[in-house]
């Protein structure tokens, strides 16, 4: 059975940075609220209008580019996202476009933080039965045009920020290296927990007059609990399926929610903080580009070599989570 090899990394963020002082103009908030509760410094937003899929398009060339693959040799695209250019159809068919694709497929990832993980699952399975040999997985979003602007709105609004990763996936014959297993969960009783109701196919009301459009809601502690100890299983159920100890564990890249959590997750485990790759003081929450765009940094600075181990791990809205071990 073939194994699946990330043979390519890619990243994209709008020029525009936004740092905590300047959420000021918007929110009453300060950068030492902002940053001792979150880890975040600074987040890219785009210039509007702007495309998620576009997004998506400059973080996937690079990832052919490193990868030296041509857009005409990709079987399948997945596209992960929460923020897609429309309500329907999803941004893959957008992307598969602007790479002058005419009919390869392209399906979308509705998976919240846990995009690129779900989106890494899909393609390992494409790949593993043999259907698909080329697959690009992006996780691109825009959520800066979402943002609540009025006053309720600061807790959530300060944490997500805009941003685009990539990753080529090839199938390898005989391979030691690749995706060895991966771990996927969700639990639809905490939907409500933190979600955008609307525009809902429920109602009418986003197009009546005086409604709010789109508002999101999250129980910042109730999801921050949860995501302590679903990352904290999935990472176990990573370690145990490779009958890994987490010490021999290169590195660690936990989607970028909120440094506290990962920083629970280090102390779970006893492991220090430089085994875990973290860049949220720079991007905020990206939602599902956030491990990506980790990827993509932490292979820039050589933290990425083959025969590292790797585990990722993901919690997010839904509730979803994951996690997946893998051989660079
Ligand atoms: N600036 C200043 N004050 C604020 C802000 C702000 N931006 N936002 C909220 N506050 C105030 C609240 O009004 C509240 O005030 P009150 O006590 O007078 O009512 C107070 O700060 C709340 O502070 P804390 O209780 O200290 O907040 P907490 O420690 O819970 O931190 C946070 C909030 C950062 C949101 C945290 O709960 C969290 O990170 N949760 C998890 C988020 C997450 O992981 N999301 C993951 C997935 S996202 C996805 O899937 C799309």
């Amino acid at each position: 059975m073939p194994r699946s090899l990330i043979t390519g990394v890619g990243m994209y963020v709008p020029p525009k940075v936004v740092r905590n002082d300047d959420l000021r103009a918007y929110f009453d908030t300060s950068d030492e609220w902002i940053y001792s509760r979150s880890g975040i410094k600074e987040r890219r937003w785009v210039e509007e209008p702007a495309s998620t899929a576009e997004l998506g398009y400059y973080a996937a060339q690079q990832a052919l580019e490193r990868s030296g693959k041509r857009p005409q040799e990709l079987d399948l695209i997945v596209f992960a996202t929460l923020s897609p250019d429309m309500y329907f159809p999803g941004s893959g068919v957008l992307l598969q476009h602007k790479l002058g694709l005419d009919t390869t497929p392209a399906l979308d990832i509705r998976q919240q933080c846990s995009g690129f993980v779900y989106g890494l699952a899909v393609a390992d399975q494409f790949i593993r039965t043999g259907m698909y040999r080329t697959i690009l997985l992006v996780g691109a979003e825009i959520q800066s045009t979402w943002i609540d602007y009025s006053p309720e709105g600061r807790t959530v609004g300060v944490l997500f920020g805009d941003g685009a990763g990539a990753v080529v996936i090839e199938a390898a014959e005989n391979a030691h290296r690749g995706i060895l297993s991966t771990h996927l969960y969700s639990q639809g009783a905490y939907a409500r927990e933190l979600c955008v109701a609307e525009p809902s196919s429920a109602t009418r009301q986003h197009i009546l007059p005086g409604s709010y459009g789109m508002r999101a809601y999250m129980n910042g502690k109730e999801v921050f609990r949860h995501a302590v100890q679903r990352m904290g299983e999935a990472v176990q159920e990573a370690l145990s399926a490779q009958g890994w100890q987490a010490e021999e564990v290169d590195l660690f890249v936990l989607h970028q929610a909120n440094i506290r959590i990962v920083q629970a997750v280090a102390e779970f485990f006893g492991l220090p903080m430089d085994k875990f790759y973290n860049n949220i003081h720079k991007y905020g929450n990206t939602t599902a580009a956030s491990i990506p765009i980790c990827l993509t940094e932490a292979w820039e600075e050589g933290r990425l070599q083959p025969g590292s181990k790797v585990i990722l791990a993901a919690f997010g809205s839904g509730f979803t989570w994951g996690s997946v071990a893998l051989i660079w």
